[in-house]
């Protein structure tokens, strides 16, 4: 599995621990940055995130500002996205299992290091359901190819 990671100064400490997390199990990563805690503007490594994701070339995504909030509203926005901000494991199993998130998000500012590794591994431990949840995925991506 290769996984996209992205943040803003202020999920920069979560991305650290993320990074370790997943390459102790071996997953591939793509490193959007940001790589330090100067300020920078979290659009644009959400945008980085979403687009490898929305063009296959990476499987997952992961990103982290302050909240979680503005980034995941900045990769929301490119089409094809299912960016879920979880604060807790069980917010991260149900979105894997009933929307087939393909980025989870988090929050700097919000869990603590360690939990967001749980919630990682929540994540990407838990299966799509299938089933009635596909129709409604599908109705997400009408509303991206309605025209206003
Ligand atoms: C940056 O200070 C902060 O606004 C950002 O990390 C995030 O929380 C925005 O939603």
């Amino acid at each position: 599995m290769k996984i996209a990671i992205g943040c803003d100064h202020g999920g920069f400490v979560l991305k650290e621990s993320v990074v370790n997390c997943l390459k102790e199990f071996g997953v591939e990563i793509i490193d959007c940055g940001t790589n330090s805690e100067s300020s920078v503007d979290y659009p644009i490594f959400g945008e980085k995130v979403a687009r490898l994701v929305a063009n296959g070339e990476c499987d997952k995504g992961i990103v982290m500002c302050g909240t979680g909030i503005g980034i995941s509203i900045s990769a929301n926005k490119v089409k094809g996205i299912r960016c879920a901000l979880c604060h807790n494991e069980y917010t991260a199993k149900m979105t894997a299992m009933h929307n087939n998130s393909n980025i989870l998000a988090m929050g700097g500012r919000v869990v603590t290091p360690e939990q967001a590794v749980n919630i990682v591994k929540a994540w990407l431990d838990t299966p799509f359901e299938g089933g009635r949840h596909i129709n409604r995925i599908n109705l997400i991506s009408e509303i991206e190819n309605r025209e206003d």
